[in-house]
C-alpha cells in the first residue's frame, strides 16, 4: 500500500502549479508523519497546500534546500539529521533558534529565507494539554545533545522551580547549563547539571521528579539512560514520564510505568511542533486543532 516513488522523495514545487508548496527534508523520510498531519492542519483550515517530502543526500541539505525554494517552495520542515545544515541555510533566524542551536521550520518572505525552531514549543503544549502543570515543578531532562537543547528555552519560560540536565558524560550538560545560565535566572529557576550516574546517589539527587523527561537517543538501542537505581530515585507514583521519541513503549517509559508513574511519547509534541509551523507559514488567524489530529494519529 505505502509504495514510494523517487518522485515522492523529492517534492519538486513547480509540479503543482497554483498551489502552495511545502516540505518536509531528513534522511530517512519515507515514515514521517508529517505530510499526513500538514494535510489535516490544511483540510481543517481550508487551505489549499501541498506538503511533500524531501531525501536529500546526508552532505546535499544546502543544494536541496535551495533548489527547492528556488522552483517556489514557500517553506520546509526539516529533520534529523539535517536542523543543524538548516540553522545554517537561513539568512534570517529567530531568537529560539538562536537559542535552540538548531532549526526544524524554514520560510521564504521577500526573497530572504527565515529559520525557526518549533520544538520546544511544542513539547510545552504538549505537555499543557495533558494536564502537567510545569510551573513550579521540578524537571529532570536526560540528554545534552540537539534534542535536549532544542527544548531548554521554552521549559524555562515555563518558570519551573528546578531544571537537571543528566547527561551520561558531564561535558555536554555543563556546557548546556552554562548556555542557559542566563534564561534560567531570568525566570527563577534553579538550573543544574549531573551525570546519568550520579542519579543513582541520594546525596546528589533528591527522591522523585514531577516530571522526567526523554530526550537522549537510548531508545534507539532499546536501551534507557536510567539504572533500575536511577529510575527508582527519580520516578514516583506521581511523576510524568515524557519520552521525546513515538511509535513505541521504550524501556524508559516501561521503568516509568513498572514505578507506577504516568507517561506519554512524544507524538503530541510532533504534531504541536507541526501546528507552530503551519501558523507560522499560513497565519496565525487561522484555525486549526491539533489534539484532533494527534486523536486521529493515535487510532
Ligand atoms: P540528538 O540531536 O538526538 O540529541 P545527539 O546530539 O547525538 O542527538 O545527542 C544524543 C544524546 O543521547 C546525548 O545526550 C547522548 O549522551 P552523550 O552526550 O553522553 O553521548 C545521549 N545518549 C545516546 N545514547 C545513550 C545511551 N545509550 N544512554 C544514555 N544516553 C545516551
Amino acid at each position: 500500500m505505502n509504495s514510494t516513488t523517487a518522485n515522492d522523495l523529492y517534492t519538486d514545487p513547480s509540479q503543482f502549479p497554483g498551489l502552495d508548496v511545502y516540505a518536509v527534508a531528513g534522511n530517512p523520510i519515507t515514515h514521517s508523519k508529517s505530510p499526513v498531519i500538514h494535510q489535516r492542519f490544511a483540510e481543517q483550515s481550508k487551505q489549499a497546500i501541498h506538503y511533500g517530502r524531501l531525501q536529500p543526500a546526508i552532505t546535499e541539505f544546502s543544494k536541496a534546500a535551495k533548489s527547492f525554494f528556488a522552483a517556489g517552495g514557500k517553506g520546509m520542515n526539516v529533520t534529523v539529521p539535517f536542523k543543524l545544515d538548516a540553522q545554517a541555510f537561513a539568512e534570517i533566524l529567530s531568537s529560539r533558534a538562536q537559542l535552540a542551536g538548531a532549526v526544524n521550520t524554514l520560510w521564504i518572505k521577500e526573497g530572504k529565507i527565515y529559520g525557526d525552531n518549533t520544538d520546544g514549543a511544542g513539547l510545552v503544549r504538549d505537555l499543557l494539554a495533558q494536564g502537567i502543570q510545569l510551573r513550579d515543578a521540578r524537571i529532570l531532562l536526560l540528554g545534552a545533545g540537539g534534542a535536549a537543547r532544542g527544548v531548554m528555552g521554552p521549559l524555562l519560560e515555563q518558570e519551573p522551580s528546578e531544571l537537571i540536565i543528566a547527561n551520561r558524560s558531564s561535558a555536554k550538560a555543563t556546557e548546556l547549563v552554562s548556555l542557559f545560565r542566563e534564561v534560567a535566572s531570568t525566570h527563577h529557576v534553579s538550573l543544574e547539571s549531573q551525570t546519568l550516574l550520579e542519579l543513582e546517589d541520594p546525596m546528589k539527587t533528591p527522591q522523585g521528579f514531577d516530571l522526567v523527561i526523554n530526550a537522549t537517543a537510548a531508545g534507539l538501542s532499546n536501551e534507557s539512560p536510567l539504572t533500575a537505581t536511577a529510575a527508582a530515585r527519580v520516578l514516583i507514583t506521581g511523576s510524568f514520564a515524557y519520552d521525546m521519541v513515538y511509535g513505541k513503549t521504550t524501556v524508559f517509559m516501561q521503568q516509568a510505568l513498572h514505578r507506577g508513574a504516568r507517561v506519554s511519547d512524544g507524538l503530541g509534541m510532533l504534531v504541536e511542533q507541526a501546528a507552530d509551523a503551519f501558523l507560522i507559514w499560513r497565519g496565525t488567524d487561522i484555525s486549526i486543532n491539533p489534539r484532533a489530529v494527534l486523536s486521529e494519529l493515535r487510532t
